[in-house]
């Protein structure tokens, strides 16, 4: 069978990369793939939002199974179009992918569902939402209501910067349609965690949680990333946590969306922060995170497919999905500069010495092939990712891969899972 995977990123090659190593050995196509991709099968050339362009294709080539990775084509509709077309589609359609395209229409379904998550108020005016700051006080969180790449959101210590992020959304134009409308929520205090979901319209299959580090300097200091690393499991989730997740979150707005004639089916990912052992919602995305992915799946002990037919074919169970006892890390390697600018095109050294570690699988995200050579291509570019015994051998194996790999100006965080490791010193 062939599958095409789509999207570029670090999540695209761990899912092209469990999927090639399913047991009935399926074709794997990405697109537009890297550099990793391209050693699991073969990457095309369309765009992850080139809808038409992959439609096309589909057409010609007959594939058993679309994989839709990032959200920007699920929110454009990618699912309904290929399903229309009579495609097997893994990923929610566009009405669905709606939780995570606009912040507001997540927020107004918690609310109506009654989901723990933080208050909130939309503005598209700017007075009145720097009027509002002034009331609510800081910390504050200002977010750009539509898909900004993974930077519309703002944490603001103070008011001063609540309101110059309004000014930048709604004034500036700085996240462009995404940030005509903007929502302030309250901060929520507590430790993060993710929590990815597979649904297939009624059923609900938790996989195994996992934490990532969104800031790009150690102790958690510098400006959000996409992620600079993740570990799975999460021990702040606890059986309590995963019940009122279940329940309070899943099971709740998946009765709103369905009061509202919305279907999900996919993966619905849970951004939570978690204090005194209750699960509040951060954010919902309707894609696998990034890096959680990559620890999430070199767990997943068997065969993907079967859970993956089950959210398509809706007969999803838990006896589907069996998890390896062992914990995973996956570090981030990104591009000097990254979150800011960055160069392109240096020549990355020694991926093979890296990917011999033991237990250890070098995910690519911004890279290329230049002739036979592995390049830089994007911000984040690697993610090493192993397996241990427990988290102190698993993130031993995977900064022993991490240093072996060498590129210009490479740089990623030394204190990955440095909450958890606190935890486990006490
Ligand atoms: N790691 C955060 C995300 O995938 O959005």
């Amino acid at each position: 069978m062939k599958i095409l995977v789509v999207g570029s990123g670090g999540r695209e090659h761990a899912l092209a990369w469990k999927l090639a190593n399913d047991s009935t050995k399926p074709e794997i196509f990405c697109t537009p793939g890297n550099a990793g991709t391209a050693a699991l099968g073969t990457n095309l050339s369309h765009g992850a939002t080139d809808l038409d362009g992959i439609k096309q294709w589909c057409i010609e080539n007959q594939p058993g199974l679309v994989v839709i990775g990032p959200e920007a084509p699920l929110c454009m509709g990618m699912a309904d179009q290929l399903e229309a077309e009579g495609f097997r589609v893994f990923g929610p359609n566009r009405a669905a992918a709606e939780l995570e395209g606009s912040k507001q229409f997540a927020k107004e379904i918690m609310k109506a569902a009654g989901v723990p998550t933080s208050a909130y108020e939309t503005f598209t005016d700017p007075g009145a939402a720097c009027e509002y700051v002034r009331q609510r006080g800081a910390p504050i969180v200002i977010k750009a209501d539509g898909l900004a790449a993974g930077k519309g959101v703002t944490v603001a210590e103070t008011t001063e910067q609540a309101e110059a992020a309004i000014r930048d959304a709604l004034e500036g134009n700085a996240f462009g349609d995404a940030g005509n409308r903007v929502v302030i929520e309250d901060f929520l205090e507590g430790e993060e965690a993710s929590i990815l979901a597979l649904i297939d319209g009624e059923n609900v299959v938790l996989l195994a949680s996992s934490q990532d580090y969104k800031r790009a300097y150690e102790h958690d200091e510098g400006p959000n990333t996409g992620g600079m690393g993740a570990y799975s499991p999460a021990s702040i989730v606890t059986e309590s946590v995963l019940e009122k997740v279940k329940t309070e979150v899943y099971g709740r707005t998946l009765a709103e969306l369905k009061k509202r004639g919305i279907t999900y089916k996919g993966v619905l990912y849970a951004g939570l922060m978690i204090k005194d052992g209750q699960p509040s919602v951060v954010e919902f995305n309707c894609r696998f995170g990034d890096p959680e992915t990559q620890c999430v799946l070199t767990r997943w002990d068997g065969d993907m497919l079967p859970a993956i037919n089950g959210v398509i074919d809706g007969n999803l169970s838990e006896e589907m999905i069996q998890w390896k006892d062992e914990h995973s890390v996956c570090v981030v390697m990104t591009a000097g500069g990254y979150p800011g600018s960055y160069a392109k095109g240096n020549t990355i050294e020694n991926l093979d010495q890296a990917n011999a570690v033991d237990n250890t699988v070098v995910f690519h995200a911004g890279t290329a092939l230049d002739g036979g050579t592995t390049v830089t291509a994007g911000g984040r570019v690697l993610g090493i990712t192993s397996l241990g015994t427990d988290l102190p051998d698993a993130l031993s194996k995977a900064y022993i891969a991490v240093e072996t790999i060498s590129y210009k100006d490479a740089f990623y965080r030394n204190d990955i899972a440095h909450r958890e490791m606190k935890r486990l010193a006490e």
